[in-house]
């Protein structure tokens, strides 16, 4: 199965008079793992929400295979939504359930299938997780980390083509991150399903997508592959991909520009810029994923878009892949850090 491409064009969502964000306009392609950022309340979740139609936008469209979501009937949207697998913030587990029933769930509720089957998929699933052992423990009764592993696997559990997390990450240590983003890259190799992911972890954003957006000031403020965005120089995605105290988002509000680029021309003359994290790959035995093939040409294609450093940036990945694993280890320089 190879995920799905998802074009949204000029997307506009409202609730009453308060504009959440207006004019979005992506491209996720397909099997590839994607990253959106923004700060708080930018309307993250209101757009994951918005792409799997349970919030309707004013503006614009969410097209997959051949489909219109924000304009099909009922039945069209029934059967798109089926593509997906959401991983709510919370995991969002049934409480009263064990793992298990919490797992075979969706099939319960959307198929046919017998007890027999769904006791091999809910199986399987858990293997995939890492949670074979604890189907009868109650979601109260394990960690946040495994919360989040097995609403990992209810999202799964349909076998969906297009896979939306609302911060996976959000309330783990690093440790239970790293491990987390791990699976996520490997499940990416398994499944080659199309991934969304909303966080806020720069280390996130820096090693794990394939393409990355920042939503800001009710705008998608860049939307790219990943080099374009780690060596841009954009001041408001330098911040934010940095995680610098130094650049126009501020605490509470916005800064007012000329402290903004005070702060950005001090913070640059004094550290320059950190070298680009290499992407993580898969684990051992599992193979690259297809999408890093697929990824390569169609970023070769666009190549001549993109500005130098970004150039320069996807040059040296590209040749890292075909030099293989050995040098995953190794940091690529950034163009201007000398
Ligand atoms: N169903 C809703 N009705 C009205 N306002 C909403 C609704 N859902 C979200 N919002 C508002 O939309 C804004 C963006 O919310 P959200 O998408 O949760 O932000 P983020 O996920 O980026 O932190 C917030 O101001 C929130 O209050
Ligand atoms: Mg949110």
């Amino acid at each position: 199965m190879t995920g799905v491409e998802v074009q949204v064009e000029g997307l506009t969502k409202s609730f009453g008079k308060a504009n959440i964000w207006s004019d979005v306009t992506l491209t996720l392609p397909p099997g590839e793992v994607s990253v959106l950022l923004g700060p708080s309340g930018t309307g993250k979740s209101v757009f994951l929400k918005t792409l799997i139609g349970l919030l309707k936008p004013e503006q614009g469209s969410i097209v997959i295979n051949g489909t219109d979501l924000v304009r099909c009937s009922e039945t069209e949207l029934y059967e798109i939504r089926k593509l997906f697998g959401v991983l709510f913030q919370d995991g969002a587990l049934f409480g009263s359930m064990n793992l298990y029933d919490n797992i075979a769930f969706p099939l319960r509720e959307h198929t046919k299938k017998s007890e027999t089957r769904i006791r091999d998929i809910v199986a399987d699933k858990m293997d995939m997780v890492g949670l074979t052992g604890d189907e009868g423990k109650l979601p109260g009764e394990i960690s946040g980390g495994m919360r989040k592993r097995a609403g990992l696997a209810r999202a799964l559990v349909l076998d969906p083509e297009i896979v939306l997390f609302d911060e996976p990450d959000s309330g783990l240590d690093p440790v239970r991150t790293a491990y987390l983003n791990q699976l996520i890259i490997d499940l990416n190799a398994r499944t080659d399903a199309t991934f969304l992911i909303v966080t806020h972890d720069i280390n996130t954003a820096q090693t794990v997508p394939d393409n990355i957006g920042l939503l800001y000031r009710k705008h998608l403020a860049m939307f790219g592959p990943r080099e374009q965005l780690l060596t841009s120089d954009e001041p408001v995605v330098a911040q934010f991909l940095n995680g610098r105290r130094e650049g126009p988002i501020g605490m509470s509000e916005e800064k007012d520009s000329a402290q903004a680029e005070r702060e950005m021309a001090e913070a640059g003359a004094l550290e320059g810029r950190p070298p680009m994290k290499p992407q993580l790959g898969t684990s051992t035995g599992l193979g690259e994923r297809s999408a890093v093939a697929r990824r390569r040409d169609r970023v070769e294609r666009m190549l001549h878009t993109l500005s130098p450093a970004a150039q320069q940036a996807i040059r040296e990945s590209h040749a890292h892949d075909a030099t293989g694993p050995d040098l995953a280890t190794q940091v690529i320089p950034r163009v201007g850090s000398r």
